[in-house]
């Protein structure tokens, strides 16, 4: 055959196919959600996400112990307070379980790079991710509780904040309480572009936050658009924010490569847990390769165009790209 061009050419053993590799990973670019209750002495296994659990304060140690080991640098917590009310008050409790996570990090784990991810619902007796006015949730007075919330999370020790709420002018309205806090250089990384998903059932069990009635479709994205994506992502652009997330990943990743090509910021985007929990069930009826198939997750993420993946496989993750089993 006259053929001048042949691909095949640069797979033909594997130290051509890492030379031309074009996807390259590193542990640095994880972030590993963590959640943390209320309470003493204990670790509690999250039955819809396999190997994955809650910890008291005084357990935490043992998650980030593995994850120190592993290599992950980069925790985004989530709290599971023992108290629910209306106005969510333990989101901004100066001795909510957030924040007292965030004092026990940075006195222990300094090297641990702190997140959290800034919300309401887990807070809430009604699950909303905001103050309700009737059945709907109140969109500037939610504001105020976010920035309060914020601001709690940064004094007791937070790193960056992660608002994942999708009030509209969260981010403007954090940005300003922080600043006029004179934490003008912590960065806010937004939920920008969250849709309203079922992909993340396991998470709102392992929170407790399912809401107690109706959904979160008047705030989070309908599916179908791509447009409203842009939309938003440039808002929040716009409106200060540092690092855009588009959540979930795996069923998103168009729009990952369309909002990396939008504006100059990093982008992260979030692997949820329904996606997680898929992988897991599979992988533990052997119909599927877990390493293989979290790997091939990962990267597609990365060649997508994210900077930063977050996932509960982090510690996996990181021991695969030193072990040289992905990018
Ligand atoms: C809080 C929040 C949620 C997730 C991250 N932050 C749940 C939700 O919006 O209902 C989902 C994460 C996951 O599924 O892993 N608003």
């Amino acid at each position: 055959m006259d053929l001048t061009i042949r691909p095949r050419r640069l797979r033909s053993s594997e130290a051509l196919r890492k030379m031309v590799r074009e996807t390259r990973m590193d542990p640095a670019s994880l972030i590993y959600p963590m959640f943390v209750m209320d309470g003493t002495n204990r670790v509690e296994e999250i039955e819809s996400l396999p190997g994955q659990n809650r910890y008291t304060v005084d357990r935490m140690d043992e998650e980030l112990d593995r994850l120190a080991a592993a290599g992950v640098q980069n925790v985004m917590l989530f709290g599971i307070p023992e108290a629910k009310d209306e106005a969510g008050s333990q989101a901004y409790a100066e001795d909510g379980v957030v924040q007292r996570a965030l004092g026990h990090m940075k006195e222990h784990y300094p090297q641990i790079y702190r997140i959290t991810d800034v919300c309401m619902c887990e807070y809430t007796s009604h699950g909303h991710c905001g103050v309700l006015c009737g059945q709907d949730v109140d969109n500037d007075k939610t504001l105020e509780l976010l920035s309060r919330t914020a601001l709690s999370h940064v004094e007791a020790g937070s790193q960056m904040v992660a608002p994942s709420d999708m009030m509209d002018g969260r981010i403007a309205a954090i940005r300003k309480r922080l600043d006029e806090t004179g934490h003008t250089n912590i960065p806010i990384m937004s939920y920008a572009v969250k849709f309203a998903s079922a992909f993340y059932g396991p998470f709102r069990e392992a929170a407790g936050s399912a809401p107690a009635f109706g959904d979160r479709k008047s705030y989070q994205m309908d599916f179908h658009n791509r447009r409203e994506a842009l939309k938003e992502a440039l808002l929040d652009a716009e409106e200060g924010a540092d690092i855009l997330m588009v959540k979930p990943a795996m069923a998103y990743l168009d729009l990952v490569r369309e909002v990396k090509d939008l504006t100059n910021l990093p982008l992260a985007t979030y692997s949820v847990s329904g996606e997680y929990a898929m992988v897991k069930a599979a992988a533990q009826n052997d119909w599927i390769n877990e390493e293989k198939i979290v790997c091939e997750m990962a990267a597609s993420a990365f060649r997508a165009g994210a900077d930063i993946y977050i996932t509960y496989y982090a510690k996996e993750l990181a021991q695969y790209m030193k072990d040289g089993k992905i990018g």
